[in-house]
């Protein structure tokens, strides 16, 4: 090949022209990656490599080598706290400041695209990746996610929105079929993927290992093609997830840019045998193509060499970013915030004080930078305050009776006479993976063991724990006066839970999943993980508190929950319609007053119902949030907007979102089962007409605006009309299909006028 002009090093690329010059070999060569982590370069043209690594909360760079799963090492990086924690503290801004470190850190590391942030459902606490997800509600886990991307791509590196879609478990990933009804996957299942692309157009979006309803995911071009570029205009590049490709030639057809790892040549085999069958065209390739070297144009700009980050900087940012996530689940007779100038010995209990987790175990683990306990920095908190400390439980699971009755008789001795006992329970950290799911929500019983031995002599306990899900807590929490979900932190956790233990920061995490009372209540409960290869979604839409709720279900604590040092009021609501019809706009305004003595944070949450729809809704759902800082004293107004989104359902029939005429109520509270108020609004939404065919029976027939008419009055004073509008026979005939009535002897319509009306209407 002549008359070739390679691309200027560090300026975006001129891509129709290199398209024009790469053979077609190189064309399909560039489908696929060339190592673990990076895309192929073509020398002669310019066209360099990109790297690709983990996240989403901490780079996982790995320069040398690579495995997706976690075993080798990495470049340091900032271990910042995973998305079960991030998300719990409701709060877009610090998520797009975390945004900013991660690009930082990305650019002095040489990765190009941050792979996450993850925003699959939360469908069951067992899923093994739940650390790595964020909510059981699709709102929250868009927007967090979204000001995430906004964050990292501000500053010129690009992310992997994943896993595209319904990977909610973890065994049998590779290959299970989810088997979800298309209302469900638009309502719960897809929002959140829908909101990233078309708030924040992630430059790319990662296609799971599993299929939907027996389509992999990654040859699956309803999902990557229609939904995701059509419906919603996403205009980066899809890249599988490590080892997700099945059929390269059906995936390349379907959507699918870009294959990692490196197949070794076996992808590019299949797309070069479909080219010559005829099956695949030059110009899907070129569309594929055309997506790489987008994409390695786009991350020219960053990729300059010699950048560095400020590590205090980011490691306070992580550690701000921790407290922040911690929810203060209960605070009986405010035994927290812990007073350094108290009288008495603190205690701390629990392994996982002195060595915590950062996070969960597979593709996102970080090498950190530093790591700090929660028990060093709580000595350093407590100042003069007597901190005596005893491990409690060892984290094996298989440890000798002796050793484990040994450290129990530590820990009773350290609790004895002191004022308080802080005790850090938490699940070991084999038990939380990429790869597999838990097959219980308890905590090691040598643990509970544990708090149960410090509870009969401590005067007060505290607990905290560290999890990436959540864990049973009816079973022992009668025996703590205080309990801190602690999730998993990151590098800087340990700060972070020494600085909510003593109040230098007040707790303002609230709950993103229900913690249930019992794994038993959870709605995927015989569904969930499946078998033989398919994960029925039997629970359709009532995923999370919307089963909870549903059912009138106790659960140990609500969604949104989150105690504070402080007290809030909630006043003066208000719902105005801002615009009405098909695509209504609402504003919700309401006053908020710290009434305690604290500065601290609010969430303020808005939930909708729908109190009448032709078809089943949940009881409330999220559709709005905002967190408000206040000194004492303080009020503010806080507003939310609601869209037409807010009030749609999607219409199974019309396969469409359609806001239905009528009244909702807008409910507002700190948390979605502390609602303080609520208003009702009428919007006059759209009216629909369903289509009616002659299968359609009587009753959709009578309800058509232009067939309704037409039927009764050819049915007027026959015997049929009689038995359908009979009081005691007439709905069991009006279930009836129209085709079969006019079977009936003696049915004034027949066949032909059922389908002449229904093609003339
Ligand atoms: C995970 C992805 C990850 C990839 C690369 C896969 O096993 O599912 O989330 O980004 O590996 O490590």
């Amino acid at each position: 090949m002549t008359g070739t002009t390679p691309a200027p090093q560090g300026g975006p690329l001129d891509v129709p022209a290199l398209l024009a010059q790469l053979t077609l070999e190189e064309k399909v060569d560039l489908l696929d990656g060339s190592d673990f982590w990076r895309t192929q370069p073509v020398e002669r043209l310019g066209i360099g490599k990109v790297m690709l690594s983990d996240g989403p909360h901490g780079l996982r760079a790995q320069h040398e080598g690579g495995d997706h799963l976690g075993g080798l090492a990495a470049a340091p990086a900032v271990a910042f706290p995973p998305a079960a924690a991030t998300a719990s503290s409701w709060d877009v801004d610090l998520l797009r400041r975390l945004g900013r470190a991660l690009a930082e850190e990305a650019r002095a590391l040489g990765v190009s695209v941050v792979l996450g942030p993850g925003v699959n459902m939360k469908r069951s606490p067992l899923c093994g990746r739940n650390f790595e997800y964020f909510s059981e509600d699709p709102y929250l886990a868009g927007h967090l996610a979204s000001a995430l991307v906004d964050g990292v791509q501000e500053h010129g590196v690009g992310t992997s929105l994943k896993h595209f879609a319904a990977n909610n478990q973890e065994t049998d990933r590779m290959s299970v079929s989810a088997e979800v009804d298309e209302r469900t996957l638009r309502e719960i299942y897809l929002p959140a993927f829908e909101t990233v692309v078309t708030r924040s157009q992630p430059w790319t979006v990662m296609c799971s290992y599993n299929r939907i309803n027996g389509v992999f995911a990654s040859q699956d071009p309803w999902l990557l093609t229609r939904v995701l570029r059509d419906e919603w205009g996403f205009e980066g590049l899809v890249v599988s997830d490590w080892g997700a490709v099945y059929d390269r030639d059906a995936a390349v057809a379907a959507g699918l840019d870009l294959e990692m790892p490196s197949s070794g040549g076996v992808g590019a085999a299949a797309v070069r045998r479909a080219l010559d069958a005829g099956t695949l065209t030059e110009a899907e390739v070129d569309r594929a193509v055309t997506r790489v070297l987008e994409l390695v144009s786009r991350s020219q700009a960053a990729l300059a060499p010699g950048q560095t980050y400020d590590e205090d900087a980011h490691h306070a940012l992580a550690r701000e970013v921790a407290a922040d996530s911690v929810v203060l689940l209960k605070n009986a007779d405010g035994v927290l915030p812990l007073d350094p100038r108290a009288p008495g010995a603190v205690a701390v209990v629990g392994e996982f004080a002195r060595t915590p987790r950062l996070g969960g175990g597979g593709s996102s683990q970080v090498t950190p930078t530093r790591v700090d306990d929660a028990l060093t920095a709580l000595r350093a908190a407590l100042g003069d305050r007597e901190v005596r400390f005893a491990p409690g439980f060892a984290l094996a699971d298989d440890a000798p009776a002796e050793e484990v009755a040994r450290l129990r008789d530590g820990a009773v001795e350290a609790a004895r006479g002191a004022a308080v006992a802080v005790v850090f329970l938490g699940l070991p950290d084999a038990w939380e993976s990429e790869g597999y799911d838990r097959d219980h929500m308890h905590l090691p019983p040598q643990q509970v063991a544990a708090l149960e031995a410090v509870a009969a002599v401590a005067e007060r306990v505290v607990v905290v724990l560290t999890n990436g899900s959540v864990v049973e807590v009816e079973p022992w929490q009668s025996h703590a006066d205080a309990v801190l979900e602690a999730w998993l932190l990151g590098q800087a956790g340990g700060g972070a839970v020494a600085d909510v233990l003593v109040g230098a920061v007040n707790p303002s995490g609230r709950l993103a999943e229900t913690v249930p009372v019992a794994i038993e209540d959870n709605p995927a409960l015989g569904n969930f993980p499946g078998e033989a290869g398919v994960v029925r979604y039997g629970e359709g839409l009532l995923i999370g508190y919307r089963w909870y709720d549903a059912h009138a279900l106790e659960v140990a604590y609500p969604f949104g929950h989150g105690l504070s040092y402080t007290t809030f009021a909630h006043a003066d609501l208000e719902v105005q319609v801002v615009e009405d019809g098909a695509q209504p706009r609402v504003r919700v305004s309401l006053t908020v007053t710290n009434t305690g003595e604290r500065a601290g944070k609010e969430v303020v949450q808005v939930y909708v119902a729908d109190e009448e729809a032709s078809v089943f809704r949940p009881e409330q759902e999220l559709k709005g949030f905002a967190k408000v800082a206040l000194e004492p004293g303080a009020s503010a107004r806080v507003e939310v907007e609601l869209d037409a989104r807010a009030f749609a359902f999607w219409h199974p029939v019309l396969r469409r979102w359609v806001v239905e005429p009528g009244t909702f109520t807008v409910l507002e509270g700190a948390s979605s089962r502390d609602l303080r108020q609520r208003a009702t609004v009428t919007l006059a939404g759209e009216e629909v007409t369903l289509p009616v065919d002659a299968d359609s029976t009587a009753e959709q027939w009578l309800a058509h605006p232009a067939l309704g008419e037409r039927l009764r009055a050819a049915l007027e004073g026959t015997g049929t009309a009689h038995m359908l509008f009979a009081p005691e026979t007439g709905q069991m005939m009006r279930a009836i299909p129209m085709r079969r009535l006019a079977r009936f002897p003696g049915s004034p319509v027949d066949e032909e006028w059922l389908e002449k009306a229904a093609a003339e209407a």
